[in-house]
């Protein structure tokens, strides 16, 4: 009797995420590939990202990752993002011009369609792509791919586009020639996590989700890659894992490491950050019951609607505290050298601790995401 329950017990917690959120049961999964386009420099732009921005922390520099993602079923490709083009000063005028001005400046350049053609993956057997919003660091340049790629964009994205629109921030060859889907949450009937979703190959593998508030349109994926484990492609939800770590429910997950937390005792100022059980000048992580940042508010922020953006964070944050489920944003500069890329797949994150591994690195002082103390 008692052994029984016990595994009952235990296989109850195993299937804790898939049930609670309302993720239906499903063998159909889908392959994962990340590729790492470029890192982007915005000078002096950290506050429009995340709050606080620390003295001399004010420029921010983040990778840009796209996602390759193979049905299993059917062998059906797609691409979740593209990362920039390699050449800025094609974009619109309204974006080129923040190039040509050094506020925005591009590096370490490896543009999409030359990865994936090198890496055999002819631009022909891709036959979506879905953009996670419009701008220009999600986009690629899509003339590159022949017009039986489609393109799916989430509900209410601006499409007017530049030369019509002077301020546009597309253009016309970002649309020419090619079907395109807005996608239609409004009749869904799946909500994970107060997300609405949408079941894109009706086989439970690879769900979108609505997740409004970084700018009109913004989407996010959910990709079954084993049948009881997930990646989350959360696109622009948030930009540093510090947005999203460490809630409550994230902390008793992942508790932080030993060593980690000694560190940042003394590299986390308690002049711009607090919990309950710090002193002065000794920062203690564990009992931080909110994540360390939060999105940028101000006038210039990049959310467009932050208060919309941050609800939508809260939800995401939900995934991120499951142990099944891998969330990865488009910028996390907390996993620039860590990420597995193609030909590596993401799918086998779970054995390989690569959760574990990854998700309190943010606030090591040798990591690129690091941004607790000033400098
Ligand atoms: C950086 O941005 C802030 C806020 O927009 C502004 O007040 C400040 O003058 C800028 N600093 C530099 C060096 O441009
Ligand atoms: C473009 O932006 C400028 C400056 O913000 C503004 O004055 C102008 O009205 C805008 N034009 C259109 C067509 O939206
Ligand atoms: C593909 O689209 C472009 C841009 O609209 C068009 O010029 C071209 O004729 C199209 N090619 C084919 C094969 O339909
Ligand atoms: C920080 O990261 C470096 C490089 O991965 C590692 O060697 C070091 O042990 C980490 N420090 C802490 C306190 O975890
Ligand atoms: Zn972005």
């Amino acid at each position: 009797m008692f052994p029984s329950l016990l595994i009952l017990l235990s296989a109850g917690i195993a299937l804790a995420s898939s049930l609670e959120f309302g993720i239906p049961a499903s063998q159909a999964t889908v392959t994962v590939q990340a590729f790492h386009v470029g890192q982007v420099t915005l000078v002096n732009l950290t506050h429009a990202f995340i709050l606080p921005a620390l003295p001399g922390r004010e420029t921010v520099q983040f990778p840009m990752f796209a996602f390759l993602v193979e049905h299993q079923g059917s062998q059906s490709r797609m691409m979740f993002d593209l990362g920039m083009r390699k050449d800025p000063l094609n974009l619109a005028p309204s974006i080129s011009s923040g190039f040509a001005a050094g506020m925005f400046q591009l590096q370490e350049t490896n543009d999409i369609t030359e990865q994936l053609e090198d890496g055999g993956i002819k631009l022909e057997t891709i036959e979506t792509v879905i953009w996670s919003h419009s701008h220009f660091d999600h986009i690629g340049d899509m003339s590159k791919f022949p017009n039986s790629t489609n393109l799916v964009i989430g509900p209410g994205t601006v499409t007017s586009t530049f030369p019509q629109n002077p301020n546009a921030s597309l253009q016309a060859s970002d649309f020419a020639g090619r079907h395109i889907t807005e996608l239609d949450f409004t009749s869904s009937k799946l909500t994970f996590s107060g997300l609405q979703a949408i079941d894109f190959f009706e086989d439970g593998s690879f769900y979108l989700l609505n997740t409004p508030g970084h700018v009109s349109g913004h989407i996010s994926a959910l990709a079954r890659v084993t049948p009881t484990t997930f990646v989350s492609l959360g696109g622009d939800t948030f930009h540093h894992a510090g947005e999203a770590r460490p809630r409550p429910a994230f902390q008793q997950s992942f508790p932080c490491p030993a060593h980690l937390a000694e560190e940042i005792k003394s590299s986390f100022d308690t002049d711009f950050f607090w919990s309950p059980k710090s002193t002065d000048g000794a920062f203690d992580i564990h009992s931080r019951a909110s994540q360390m940042f939060e999105v940028s508010d101000l006038p210039d922020s990049f959310y467009e609607f932050p208060v919309t953006a941050q609800v939508s964070l809260e939800k995401l944050a939900t995934f991120d505290a499951d142990p099944d489920i891998f969330v990865v944003v488009a910028h996390d500069a907390s996993l620039q050298s860590t990420l597995p890329l193609f030909p590596a797949s993401l799918n086998n994150w779970k054995e390989a601790n690569l959760k574990e591994s990854t998700v309190w690195t943010f606030a090591n002082t040798s990591n690129p995401a690091f941004a607790f103390s000033p400098m």
